[in-house]
């Protein structure tokens, strides 16, 4: 490529050579764009970056040592370098460095300097890439235009969009192999936009180029007339920077430490991750919600009048108020909020798999505090974006769970802030980091709830009533004496002054359950309600009793399991089917025979008797009055 005067690097090489301390000016007050790669092997990444560090000349010597085995064919900065060779090298050493992490290169321009993640594209090393990504302002999705929109291109796209990244270049690369064809390229923009636009991807920036030829890098290429827009470089040059979009939000810095040399200073030092502060700014602290004014912006070169996102800083206030590592300072009047229960989407990245419940170390900027990670909700295909039922999260898995902390943390969604919505998981036994996460939203369940939990619990509850919770679990054909049983141990417990509770089918369907029927479903549904009542039930202390059908086996155990072992009690009232037609007290088994009620328990609906109840009641040898007995007996001499 020849130079010419508007070239950036060239007006970049005649400003060192002319006005050295213009050029270390203008190169300090540089914007840094971080961007990140992707596509997968063959769409050129290697060679684009090539062509991105040989155009702007920025290969030292000691970098290219690197790069290539034949040191002797490489000339250093500002000599011909052979751009094949080059390529090779980098190639080379991202397939080395692959399993270690993410390649970085450096360069820069007349206008920026850059910092370019180079990852490895196939989907194993899908946490690579979220750490490449994580930092990233932009991203360059590569597509070979002979291939088009490949799964690695909407997978790549759905995790620069997941971790936040605004800026997606579309660089349709190879031009050259495809006669630089117009039609070509509309269409993979055409197939690209739909896809975007499914993903909510809402604007992205697309190209033709040829990181080989150097089509669209640096200079607009005479073989796509019909493209109008700007060279990759320009647009790397002029978009915007997440740091300066961070300093138009609300002030917050994260507090590293306490700075106390000596008793007349205290000061809270940390990186501000967005907004600005200049002294007499009204500040709070949080978790405390304390406010103060800033007096002083303290750094090594001196008080500031005003700092801004990505600055180190120490501030100092005017009052004592409580701020110590992991407190959030921020603008008094708009300050983020605290939770302990959230969605979060996760990235998991251990060879180990999550383990649902297990306590880990959840890590938010300066923020430490142990966290759990509930069952995830779902686990998103990458290369499909599909929503999978999963139990647990494999290494590179990406899913939605619930993850709650055990204090308050400060925090934003990472869509609105990335340094106080994302965070990681860190194994307690071995200190590894095991996931990278994402803050959605906080689970607005009321704080309160969780307090009584812990004050007053079952254990108080039961304690006052001086009884210990059951669930006496009725099951049994209908006609069976479910409810004359259920009905006379109610009785005789009360009158030994038991706290009880009777919830019997009939009556529960009139009410909590008039919406449910006879399917399958609506079965299923009637025992998870009833299950889920018992439950708050016997927390509050209670003896209950239910007289449900329940015909399923899988739904009495799932109640079971809702409870504490040995809690509940499954009695079976054996009556057969026989039996339990001839009595008919409600006349439904004629109805059900004659056709005219269907899904009739016994008839043409199943009924799967349980196997081991606690208690079984044959009703053909016991008399309910003996039966009542039974049942007590067992239900206290348990106790
Ligand atoms: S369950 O199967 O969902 O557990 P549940 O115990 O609530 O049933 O209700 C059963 C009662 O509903 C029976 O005792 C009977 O009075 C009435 N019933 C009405 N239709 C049906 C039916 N198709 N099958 C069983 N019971 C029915």
């Amino acid at each position: 490529m020849t130079e010419s005067a508007t070239d950036p690097v060239y007006v970049t090489d005649k400003l060192i050579a002319e006005d050295i301390d213009a050029y270390l000016v203008q190169h300090e007050h540089k914007t840094m764009l971080r961007f990140i790669t992707c596509g997968s092997v063959d769409d050129g990444k290697s060679t684009l970056i090539g062509r991105l560090l040989y155009d702007s000349k920025m290969i030292f010597e000691d970098q290219l040592d690197a790069l290539a085995s034949d040191s002797k064919k490489v000339g250093t900065q500002g000599q011909e370098i052979d751009f094949a060779l080059l390529v090779d090298g980098l190639a080379a050493e991202r397939e080395q460095g692959i399993t270690i992490d993410v390649a970085y290169r450096f360069f820069n321009t007349e206008k920026r300097k850059f910092i370019v993640a180079d990852c490895p594209g196939h989907e194993q090393y899908t946490r690579n890439m979220i750490t490449g990504a994580s930092t990233a302002d932009l991203a360059v999705i590569l597509i070979d235009a002979r291939k088009g929109v490949l799964v690695q291109t909407r997978r790549h796209s759905f995790l620069c969009h997941q971790i936040g990244i605004k800026n997606i270049v579309l660089a349709v690369n190879k031009m050259d192999l495809v006669d630089y064809s117009q039609e070509v390229f509309d269409k993979i923009l055409a197939d690209y936009t739909e896809f975007a636009a499914s993903i909510g991807i809402e604007s992205f920036t697309a190209m033709p180029i040829s990181g080989f030829k150097g089509d669209n890098i640096t200079t607009l290429s005479t073989n796509t007339p019909w493209y109008t827009g700007p060279t990759l470089v320009e647009h790397l040059e002029t978009v915007e920077v997440l740091s300066s979009v961070d300093a138009e939000k609300p002030f917050r810095l994260p507090v590293q430490w306490v700075n106390r040399p000596n008793l007349d200073f205290r000061g809270f030092s940390g990186l501000i991750a967005t907004g600005s502060v200049k002294p007499g700014d009204k500040v709070r602290v949080l978790p405390s919600g304390k406010t103060s004014t800033v007096t002083r912006i303290v750094t090594f070169d001196g008080d500031l009048d005003e700092a801004v996102a990505g600055q180190s800083v120490t501030v100092c206030f005017a009052d004592e108020i409580d701020c110590s590592r992991g407190s959030v300072i921020s603008i008094a009047d708009n300050p983020p909020q605290s939770a302990d229960q959230f969605e979060a989407t996760l990235v998991w990245m251990a060879d180990e798999a999550m383990i649902p419940g297990r306590a880990y170390w959840l890590k938010l900027g300066t923020q430490l505090v142990s966290a759990t990670v509930a069952e995830p909700k779902y686990e998103v295909n990458v290369n499909t974006m599909e929503h999978l039922a999963a139990k647990t999260l494999e290494l590179n898995a990406i899913g939605v769970a619930e993850v709650t902390t055990d204090k308050q943390i400060v925090f934003e969604p990472y869509g609105d802030n990335r340094s106080l919505g994302g965070f990681i998981l860190i194994d307690k036994m071995t200190n590894a980091t095991v996931a990278g996460g994402m803050l959605n939203f906080s689970l607005r369940r009321s704080q309160n709830v969780h307090w009584q939990a812990l004050d007053i619990g079952r254990a108080q509850h039961a304690g006052l009533k001086n009884q210990k919770p059951a669930v006496l679990w009725f099951t049994g054909l209908s006609g069976s004496g479910k409810s004359t049983i259920a009905n006379m141990v109610e009785k005789k417990l009360h009158r030994m002054n038991r706290h009880t509770f009777l919830l019997d089918g009939d009556n529960v369907r009139h009410g909590l359950n008039k919406d449910l029927g006879f399917t399958e479903a609506d079965r299923i549904e009637n025992i998870r309600r009833v299950g889920e009542v018992s439950k708050l039930m016997a927390d509050a202390g209670l003896i209950v009793i239910t007289a449900f059908i329940s015909p399923f086996k899988a739904d009495r155990d799932m109640v079971r399991s809702m409870l504490p072992e040995g809690e509940f009690i499954e009695v079976f009232i054996d009556t057969p089917l026989k039996v339990a037609e001839a009595r008919d007290v409600k006349g439904l088994y004629k109805k059900a025979r004659s056709g005219e009620l269907k899904n009739f328990t016994g008839i043409d609906s199943p009924y799967e008797a349980p196997r081991d109840p606690e208690i079984r009641i044959d009703t053909t040898v016991v008399s309910p009055e003996e039966a009542a007995s039974l049942i007590v007996d067992k239900l206290l001499g348990d106790a």
